[in-house]
């Protein structure tokens, strides 16, 4: 069942890539039938992130007064429709109209399902359940490059829109069969509603008294504590909060989505003319994401969360410099090696920086708070998502592309700095055993991998 509910629960990041991707493909054949000036292009593809930003703050509150099922219920409804009016739309401003509503979709859905994810999953293969969002993510990337591959004509770009109806009622009749988070029901105080949905989740006749008593406990201990946004500024969970935001401003200012939103234009600066090197080496961009994904579900929880995250930021670091390097001393470097050098800066991040802070962001925040924790990472994530995206084609035409490289690598290294100051490593503890060390005033960072269970001498 967990599995079940993880792939069901994975289907909303498969649509948060696709619209992400789509939106690449389409434009070229959707401008022949709406032209639109630059502004107005501009703010029709910002309009996802916008609605997601949206989206992302209310579906903490959203999450946590009607239950994570529900909200996503909500959200598969709105991607359905959303696809739908995108796929009939009549003028430019209902295409705007439409990708707001995707948007709020995948606000609303970046929020919950990762959580409902975490929540429901067992401690030992939470790290990589939870990446499920996250290859989805990737893999809905890559199924919108592909479309754009497979059908090209006039007109078609209804048909790419209109694929996205599908996963999104997939998603919702998919939900109706799944239970509420035990923890949430335990939060509402349904603990017998949460001792079904735990007897679901792990099997028939598997021992659930343990888990769902620590599950009481914390929900107990946590009675009387503030909620909503403000306690987030709490001394104990503030450093819960940074960690959360902090690891996703990393992320976007890694400048990942100046590579996923525009490979091709970094390709033609990097001196490949035709467009049809530019289109292969993009799906090539869309597959070692994908499948470097994949490794990163397997190391998650084997490796632990620190050792990862500085990995992938010593190597976006070095590939962001190689590239930067390779542009300005195109005598000295082959072309061929930022091609390299660019699939080496993805292979870095879809191994860590890509799934891990959703990982970790369902991971650090208090059960009280958790709703509104995410909500403020969403934020954090799409609020940066925007900047880059706005910026990266102004970036290009003033200072050029070594230069933006260089400060995407500057960011990058950073990120070394703030993993080893800041980030927890959550590898191997319950989300109880977590809260127990925030709150306990130690210092957030100092949470270190348990020792492997030791056998007393004599025994
Ligand atoms: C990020 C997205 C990004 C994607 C690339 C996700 O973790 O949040 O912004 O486009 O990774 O795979």
């Amino acid at each position: 069942m967990i599995y079940f509910l993880a792939s069901i629960a994975a289907i909303a990041g498969f649509l948060f890539g696709f619209d992400e991707g789509v939106i690449a493909v389409a434009r070229p054949l959707l401008d022949k039938d709406f032209p639109m000036t630059p502004l107005v292009g501009g703010f029709m593809t910002a309009a996802v992130p916008l609605g997601a930003l949206i989206g992302a703050s209310a579906a903490g509150r959203i999450t946590d007064h009607f239950g994570r099922r529900r909200a996503l219920m909500s959200a598969a409804a709105l991607f359905t429709i959303g696809a739908l009016i995108a796929a009939v739309m009549t003028a430019t401003w209902i295409l705007v109209a439409a990708r707001l509503v995707l948007g709020l979709a995948i606000g609303t859905a970046a929020v919950t399902a990762p959580l409902y994810i975490a929540e429901a999953a067992p401690l030992a293969i939470r790290g990589a359940l939870v990446s499920t969002y996250q290859l989805a993510i990737t893999f809905g990337i890559l199924a919108s490059y592909l479309s754009g591959l497979a059908i090209s004509g006039d007109g078609t770009w209804r048909a790419m829109f209109a694929l996205g109806a599908v996963p999104g009622l997939l998603f919702l009749v998919g939900l109706i069969f799944l239970p509420e988070s035990p923890r949430w029901l335990v939060l509402k105080g349904f603990l017998d509603r949460a001792r079904a949905s735990l007897h679901r989740l792990r099997g028939v006749g598997a021992p659930v008294d343990k888990e769902l008593n620590e599950i009481a406990l914390t929900a107990e201990a946590e009675k009387g504590e503030k909620v909503g946004y403000s306690a987030l500024l709490e001394p104990t969970i503030r450093p819960a909060l940074i960690v959360g935001m902090g690891l996703f401003f990393l992320q976007q200012l890694s400048g990942i989505n100046a590579v996923i939103y525009y490979a091709p234009e970094i390709f033609r600066h990097a001196g490949f003319d035709s467009e049809k090197t530019q289109t292969l080496a993009t799906v090539g961009v869309g597959t070692v994401n994908f499948l470097t994904t994949i490794l990163a579900m397997y190391l998650i929880d084997k490796m632990g969360r620190r050792p990862l995250l500085v990995l992938g930021f010593v190597g976006t670091t070095a590939t962001m410099l190689l590239i930067a390097f390779a542009v300005v001393n195109p005598a000295i470097v082959p072309a061929w090696v930022v091609i390299l050098a660019l699939m080496l800066y993805i292979a870095s991040f879809a191994i860590s920086l890509g799934p891990l802070p959703h990982v970790i962001m369902s991971e650090i925040f208090p059960l009280h708070v958790r709703g509104p924790g995410m909500s403020m990472a969403s934020i954090s994530n799409w609020g940066f998502n925007f900047v880059v995206v706005f910026a990266f084609p102004l970036m290009l035409a003033s200072v050029g592309l070594a230069v933006t490289f260089t400060i995407f690598a500057v960011i990058c290294a950073g990120g070394i700095m703030f993993t080893l100051r800041r980030v927890p490593e959550t590898t191997g503890y319950s989300l109880e055993a977590i809260e127990a060390h925030l709150k306990s005033g130690r210092p957030f960072v100092a949470l270190r991998r348990p020792m492997p269970a030791t056998v007393p001498p004599g025994h």
